[in-house]
């Protein structure tokens, strides 16, 4: 089964081929994020403009990697939420008017749901059930991953989504958009016992998070330094956000793990999965209670569509009636 997947969310027009929802035959991505990084994030009208402007170059080079053309294709795939509705309806529009012309079913996909998959590409260990944790610029989850199709949430966010705290202490520490990947760099020259952050955690639901008292604490940090003119290191700031982030994610995850019983391994997705120190604090956790750790490539942790392609292969067709669902939930 070859599956073509489209993917517009947010601000990476992406397109994809792969095979039978493991085997990736082509993935092509155009970031709109440097024009973004002016403006110290993603503004969605111009998100959808740049999604009309590069959605057909981008399939059509999906499918010559691929060297296929529209006639070998299957199914088309779709992320149709959450996301920008504005940058939802361009891949949904292509999408229809795919499946229309070559008279092939459209799959609507869930855009959370596609960042799990990202471990299916490729990766044939990785099979349901399993503990999943979800980090990524708009979510940040703790999920059961029954089936391909059946997942549960045990903990969400209660305010910020992880990389949302990563952009925003970005911003402050002067980078530009997006500062998740900038800070992981820093974090490496830095002390992340330098500067003692917030951990916040919750008695009552141990596996939800809260990261907007950590970004505040940070931002009165930079202000007060600022404020007595005393320099600041940004490195031991970026190092001790970053400790702060994954002890929270660390604890929680594998706390949930114990609870869910769901085998001696964690599945890691989303565009915080990129993180170097959360995925070494895991794998350093992992080691002492022999759990195994598992993450897509880098660059199937952020947006791309070959996740997408995937995550379809796994579930029902959809109909014509498809629409954009900005705020879908998993
Ligand atoms: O999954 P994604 O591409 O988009 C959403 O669905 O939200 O995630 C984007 C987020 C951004 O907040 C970005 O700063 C963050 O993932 N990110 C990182 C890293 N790479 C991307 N955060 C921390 N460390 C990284 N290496
Ligand atoms: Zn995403």
């Amino acid at each position: 089964m070859i599956i073509l997947g489209i993917e517009t969310s947010c601000d990476e027009t992406a397109a994809a081929v792969v095979k039978d929802g493991r085997i990736l035959l082509s993935s092509v991505i155009a970031s709109a994020a440097d024009i973004f990084a002016k403006y110290g994030g993603v503004v969605p009208e111009i998100a959808s403009r740049k999604h009309v402007e590069f959605i057909l170059p981008v399939i059509d080079q999906a499918l010559k990697q691929a060297d296929y053309t529209l006639k070998d294709i299957d199914k088309v795939a779709v992320t149709y939420g959450p996301g920008l509705v504005g940058a939802l309806l361009v891949g949904l529009s292509a999408a229809k008017a795919i499946a229309v012309s070559m008279d092939i079913p459209i799959v609507g996909v869930n855009h959370l749901k596609a960042h799990i998959a990202a471990n299916y590409v490729s990766n044939p260990d990785i099979k349901p059930p399993f503990l999943c944790l979800l980090v990524s610029g708009g979510h940040t989850n703790i999920l059961k991953v029954l089936d391909y199709d059946r997942i549960e949430s045990m903990g969400q966010t209660r305010d910020d989504a992880v990389g949302e705290a990563y952009d925003k202490v970005g911003r402050v520490l002067g980078l530009e958009y997006p500062g998740g990947p900038k800070i992981d760099k820093m974090a490496i020259l830095g002390d992340p016992e330098a500067i003692a952050f917030p951990r916040t955690k919750f008695r009552d639901d141990p596996y939800d998070f809260s990261f907007s008292g950590l970004k505040t604490a940070v931002i009165n940090y930079m202000n007060t330094k600022e404020q007595k003119n005393e320099t600041v290191c940004k490195e031991d700031v970026a190092a001790s956000f970053q400790k702060a982030v994954t002890d929270v994610l660390v604890d929680n995850v594998f706390a949930a793990l114990r609870e869910a019983e769901m085998g001696k391994k964690i599945v890691l997705a989303g565009g915080v999965a990129a993180n170097k120190g959360l995925r070494n604090a895991l794998e350093a956790r992992a080691g002492k209670e022999n759990v195994k750790i598992y993450y897509p490539p880098i660059t199937l942790c952020t947006d791309n569509a070959a996740m997408v392609a995937s995550a379809a292969f796994y579930i029902p067709n959809s109909n014509m009636e498809l629409n954009a669902d900005p705020s879908l939930e998993i």
